[in-house]
């Protein structure tokens, strides 16, 4: 469901407008589409809840007073939106006021000096709420219809993100070489195991398992005598083979990956080295982004396995040549969280070993890695949703939430800084 984020910042003890006017008003102009409209009183909500709201562009429309407009709060809550570049494309900033005194006027100029430092001026809008009422119901709609549009475009570059994805990783087993669709299916699930022992976020997990996926997308150009030689490749032969990053990068640059688009970095280092003895750029240390480092020592080690034609090696070989290549080849952090869960819990990985201790490895299958995201992202949308409204009154206990406390005006609209449902 598309939801449309109204976030108001009006005091209960405004002199310029009334705010269960002003709330009424805005219950007004949604009626009958309540449930996915979700109105927030900012002056309610923790700083830090309101951060990752601003973060996520999700706030399609800000409600002023021309009191609260020049209150620390206010001027922070604009700033902050102003300086998010996304946020501030679609966010729209309404000053409400109930008369044409003077000071209320001067007061919204305040805001309006504000925007218009940043070039924004034309996202401001007035409105009376005694005489402009059926003219705001009409704007909201109007915001309200572009924010859904502006959603709807982003999940489809989302959906078609996961698509292309997808196609990569069909187009290089079907077409090209079934052990690289398999490696890069393993790799990406143990880029996912090692970020997620080590505590990154939820949503770089989400491009790390992107960008493992489509890090070897330059293989596909390499020419199959030299991408399935069962021995030795010679110089000139390597050499082609290394080309597979510069092409996979020039590939990737051709689509807009939205939120993913870090993943076109993870796919352009990852064979850089922690020491600096890496290509195509020998990037060292932290200078190499900190999933390319992920993925770089993902892909050694699923290399490690073994294929049809060279076998694997054993657990504890494996082990000792990661160690010894700690602060070498890979970062020694990643390292000893990898070996870790290699040693003691090897089945989040999809390995096991038979009783000589050769490796056994399994591979996910792909459209369970892209569900996996998809599912993720959009629980932790509904999650943060959930959230908001949990924080919304954060000093009430869930008695006093439900107790009836408002005004009758207030009740009309579903309460003043609920969602509307
Ligand atoms: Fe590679
Ligand atoms: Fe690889």
């Amino acid at each position: 469901m598309i939801k449309f984020v109204m976030a108001h910042c009006l005091a209960d003890d405004s002199v310029s407008v009334d705010k269960s006017k002003a709330l009424e008003c805005m219950g007004d102009a949604f009626k009958g589409d309540e449930k996915e409209v979700t109105l927030l009183d900012i002056n309610n909500i923790n700083e830090d809840t309101l951060q990752k709201f601003i973060q996520n562009g999700q706030i399609d429309c800000l409600v002023f007073s021309p009191d609260t407009v020049v209150t620390p709060v206010g001027k922070s809550i604009v700033s902050s939106v102003l300086s998010n570049k996304d946020v501030a494309n679609n966010c729209k900033i309404i000053n409400l006021y109930s008369s044409q005194e003077e000071q209320d006027v001067k007061k919204s100029a305040e805001i309006g000096k504000l925007l218009l430092q940043e070039n924004s001026e034309s996202r401001l809008l007035h409105f009376d709420v005694n005489t402009d009422r059926v003219l705001f119901a009409q704007n909201l709609q109007g915001i309200r219809n572009d924010s859904v549009k502006s959603r709807e475009k982003y999940q489809q570059l989302e959906n078609d993100i996961l698509d292309f994805t997808r196609s990569v990783v069909q187009n290089i087993e079907t077409n090209k070489d079934e052990y690289t669709a398999k490696h890069i299916r393993s790799v990406s699930k143990i880029a996912e195991v090692i970020a997620q022992k080590r505590g990154i976020s939820p949503e770089e997990i989400d491009i790390l398992k992107i960008g493992a996926l489509l890090h070897d997308i330059g293989k596909t150009d390499i020419a199959d005598s030299v991408l399935k030689k069962p021995s030795r490749l010679t110089d000139e032969e390597f050499k082609e083979m290394r080309s597979h990053v510069t092409l996979g990068e020039i590939e990737l640059n051709n689509y807009n990956l939205g939120d993913f688009e870090r993943a076109k970095i993870i796919a352009s280092e990852h064979h850089e080295r922690y020491d600096g003895k890496g290509y195509p750029r020998g990037l060292k240390g932290d200078e190499i982004d900190e999933l390319s480092r992920i993925v770089s020592l993902a892909d050694s080690t699923q290399a490690m396995f073994g294929r049809s034609y060279q076998s694997g090696k054993k657990k504890d070989e494996l082990i000792s040549e990661l160690k010894r290549c700690a602060g070498s080849q890979f970062d020694p952090k990643m390292v000893d969280t990898l070996c870790d869960v290699l040693d003691k819990e090897p089945e989040l990985v999809y390995v096991s070993y038979d009783e000589n201790e050769n490796i056994i490895y399994d591979v996910p299958d792909t459209d369970k890695l892209l569900e996996d995201t998809m599912l993720s992202r959009n629980k932790r949308e509904q999650d943060f949703f959930d959230s908001l409204k949990e924080n919304t009154n954060p000093d009430l206990s869930e008695d006093e939430k439900n107790m009836d406390t408002s005004n009758s005006k207030d009740k009309e609209i579903g309460k003043d800084n609920k969602t509307i449902e």
